[in-house]
């Protein structure tokens, strides 16, 4: 079969048949989607035909239809389910009507949440992990990778065409751009997407991740079909080491400074260190408003670089709500190895510093704490800029090299 509307040919007998999205605003109602999000799913048309993953429930009726152009009058005979969430299941419930006969194959996680999600009972195929299962001229074999990130999650090898269909793992956000492959799509965002991805979706769960790659590493991969995002066939070794790399934490040279601020004395404070921090030799420096950017852009670059600076005003007698939301999605990813300054402001009930000093020793040795710990009464002084100037240079020292 050649390429025709939405069917793309991937390998022998292999096609894409995903959806782009574009009206979504935010992934999983959080996280914001400037180049959409992109659902692939693929069929294995052989002796028996695959279904490897479907697509959100909103992209169903298009993508039905495509299935059914692919099948032509063959049955569907598997559902192939490495993972259960509902951009990648859901349109199961409607696949078990159209195709009666259907099999939808998983481990006992996955079966188990077939019947909460959609009442699927019966018509199921429970694997193991190392397990295969026959389609003619190419077999499926399955490797689980529990908690990558939930706990059925699973990923499906194809060794006739050296194919590994990862579901989320390798996954990024962004729809299609007319590219489908790595080698067509723009690598500048759709690398950065993929980055953005682990850390907001797969980030909390990286030791599971480093167990995940170190059953990746031993497959011979030709080509990473991912359930978002591109296909990876022009080098997927660079994209397991990245993928590698975020999972292990490592760092790069750089800091981020996030401030919140209501009248802009906090911003005053926080573009000082910057400043320091910049003129002491340190590149990048990234500076985000905590009221005016996306929480995910932020936990990326946080993740990347090796310095972060908060910097906060009080509210209501506590740390600035946007802020203390901050702190707990970096507890909630465990984050380790890197170096942080505080700043702290108030008028007249002091609790930001406070506030964020307890985020720092309740990480026990996670994040190393520079000096100095600044607290500002109401608005900056010349005494507190020359602290601001002094945590600027002691922060440049710690994250350089
Ligand atoms: Fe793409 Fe965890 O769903």
């Amino acid at each position: 079969m050649t390429e025709m509307a939405g069917i793309i040919p991937v390998a022998d007998s292999v096609y894409w048949i995903g959806a782009g999205d574009r009206e979504t605003d935010k992934f999983e109602g959080l996280w914001e989607l400037p180049h959409g999000m992109a659902y692939n799913a693929y069929i294995i048309k052989d002796e028996k035909t695959a279904l490897i993953d479907t697509v959100k429930s909103s992209y169903m009726d298009d993508f039905l239809l495509r299935l059914n152009r692919v099948l032509e009058d063959r049955p569907l005979d598997y559902v192939i389910t490495n993972h259960m969430e509902p951009d990648h299941s859901g349109a199961m419930e409607l696949l078990r009507r159209l195709y009666p006969g259907v099999k939808f194959v998983g481990n006992a996680k996955t079966i188990e949440m077939m019947k909460n999600f959609y009442g699927i009972e019966d018509g199921t195929v429970e694997v193991r992990e190392g397990e295969s299962l026959d389609l003619g001229s190419h077999k499926l074999v399955f490797a689980t990778a529990p908690m990558v990130h939930w706990p059925e999650s699973m990923a499906s090898y194809d060794p006739t065409n050296k194919i590994l269909f990862s579901n989320d793992i390798f996954g990024g956000f962004g729809s299609i751009e007319g590219g489908i492959f790595d080698d067509e799509a723009n690598l500048e965002w759709a690398i950065y997407e993929m980055m953005r991805y682990y850390v907001n979706i797969v980030g909390r769960f990286s030791k599971q991740a480093l167990k995940a790659l170190e059953k990746v590493r031993k497959l011979d991969i030709a080509t990473i079909c991912p359930s978002h995002g591109p296909i990876w066939r022009s080098n997927p070794g660079h994209v397991i080491d990245l993928y590698e790399k975020w999972s292990r934490q490592e760092t790069d040279e750089g800091v981020v400074v996030v401030y919140g601020s209501m009248y802009g004395n906090t911003k005053t404070a926080s573009d000082a260190i910057a400043r320091s921090i910049c003129a002491s030799g340190v590149n990048p420096v990234t500076v985000y408003d905590i009221s005016r950017s996306n929480m995910s852009f932020i936990t990326t670059a946080i993740w990347r670089y090796r310095g972060l600076i908060l910097s906060s005003c009080t509210y209501n007698m506590e740390l600035y709500p946007p802020m203390a939301a901050l702190l707990r999605l970096l507890e909630n990813k465990n984050m380790t190895g890197r170096k942080i300054g505080l700043c702290g402001t108030y008028s007249w009930a002091s609790a930001a510093l406070k506030e964020m000093s307890g985020f720092v020793d309740r990480s026990k040795g996670g994040w190393t704490l520079l000096e100095p710990k600044i607290e500002i009464k109401s608005r900056p002084g010349p005494g507190n800029i020359e602290q601001c100037e002094l945590l600027g240079k002691n922060m440049a020292e710690a994250v350089r090299g």
